[in-house]
């Protein structure tokens, strides 16, 4: 059987797992989580400063586990999603990643990663978030780097930034550090951490897939082209600040009408900065429209129920948990009641550890 620990309490032992000696390895395991204040943006694209801090909750649902092992010969850093070799794009940024956790190591050897996603990959259901932190942290170890949780949130958001959130569980802030005097200042300051929420909160996401097709404009494009030419994005990044505030003094109330209210204008305001891009992005579709009247019809019921979208299609809603039934029936019987997932706050990423690995 595996044993589960938090990566802060990791060992020496830690970096032998599943060999010791040149083919150390470890294997973690991570969650995606779903931004109420939306990332949008990059200030540094090498370093992945965002433009502004976002907050997120960590999901119960969708883990990814990967493993790696350092190779004893030489040859390329081998790569499989799911079993299958990965190439291209793909391949490249986890060898680029790598490369990162190498640096800081001062070791050379290659590495074997083997992953295991039970999201739809590139379908704006964040796989990629669970994807680099548990890659950050199985990495992290099999290089024997024992760092703690805020600096592995350092190294995920340089594979992807929203992976900086996903190393911790319930809600999380990302700071931006844009008030930092030097890059290398802000490179050091922004990290991911918990945010207080009253216990009473007890929220869930109900997660409606439209499309669970690959999206056509990688996130990374998209923030790309809304920086430079979208009129409309200066002024979002500026109300998504006040927007944090409100948001983690609605978290600490208990708030969740506010803290539904604030993500969901969070979240169509993003999506109005690509709308508003030259040429447009646009990743709703007349589905996603569909959900989103059925989330209205939802409110004026009188359950309490806020969408938000990412970079894709699909939406998810916030709702109490008691009323998490009720809203997957509604979004249910709009995109098909297989394609409705009920998530709760899920836990932050973690070393498995044990002979199995
Ligand atoms: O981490 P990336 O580069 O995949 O960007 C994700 C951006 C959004 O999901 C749209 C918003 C967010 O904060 O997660």
């Amino acid at each position: 059987m595996r044993r589960e620990h938090p990566i802060a309490v990791l060992g020496p032992e830690a970096e032998g797992v599943g060999g010791g000696g040149a083919a150390a390895g470890a294997v973690a395991v991570a969650h995606p989580n779903i931004a109420l204040i939306k990332y949008w943006g990059k200030r540094d694209e090498r370093l992945v400063l965002p433009v502004s801090d976002s907050l997120s909750m960590t999901l119960d649902v969708f883990p990814t586990t990967t493993g790696v092992r350092l190779k004893a010969g030489a040859g390329p850093d081998e790569v499989t999603f799911n079993g299958v070799s990965a190439s291209g794009e793909a391949l490249r940024r986890i060898t680029g990643f790598l490369d990162l956790v190498r640096e800081r190591a001062g070791r050379d050897a290659r590495a074997v990663v083997e992953t295991r996603n039970t999201v739809p990959t590139g379908a704006g259901l964040a796989s990629s978030a669970s994807g680099f932190a548990a890659l950050a942290v199985a990495a992290a170890t099999a290089y024997g780097l024992r760092w703690e949780p805020r600096e592995l949130s350092r190294l995920a958001r340089r594979g992807s930034g929203s992976a900086s959130r996903s190393l911790f569980g319930g809600f999380v802030q990302w700071h931006s550090a844009a008030e930092a005097a030097t890059v290398e200042e802000a490179d050091a300051a922004s990290y991911a951490e918990p945010v207080a929420a009253a216990a009473g909160l007890d929220p869930a996401l109900v997660v409606a897939v439209v499309n669970a097709g690959p999206k056509e404009v990688s996130s990374r494009a998209a923030m790309r082209q809304t920086v430079a030419t979208s009129p409309l994005f200066g002024p979002w990044a500026a109300s998504s600040g006040e927007d944090l505030t409100a948001m983690r003094a609605a978290l600490v109330r208990g708030d969740l009408e506010a803290v539904g209210e604030i993500a969901e204008r969070n979240a169509l305001g993003m999506h109005a900065t690509m709308l508003a891009a030259r040429p447009a992005v646009r990743y709703l579709s007349p589905a996603t429209v569909t959900v989103l009247d059925r989330v209205l019809q939802l409110r004026r019921a009188g359950v309490a129920a806020y969408a938000t979208m990412d970079a894709g299609p699909n939406v998810k809603v916030l709702c109490r948990r008691a009323d998490a039934a009720r809203v997957a029936d509604a979004l249910g019987a709009v995109v098909g009641a297989s394609s409705v997932v009920v998530a709760g706050p899920g836990p932050g990423a973690r070393l498995l550890d044990g002979g199995d690995s």
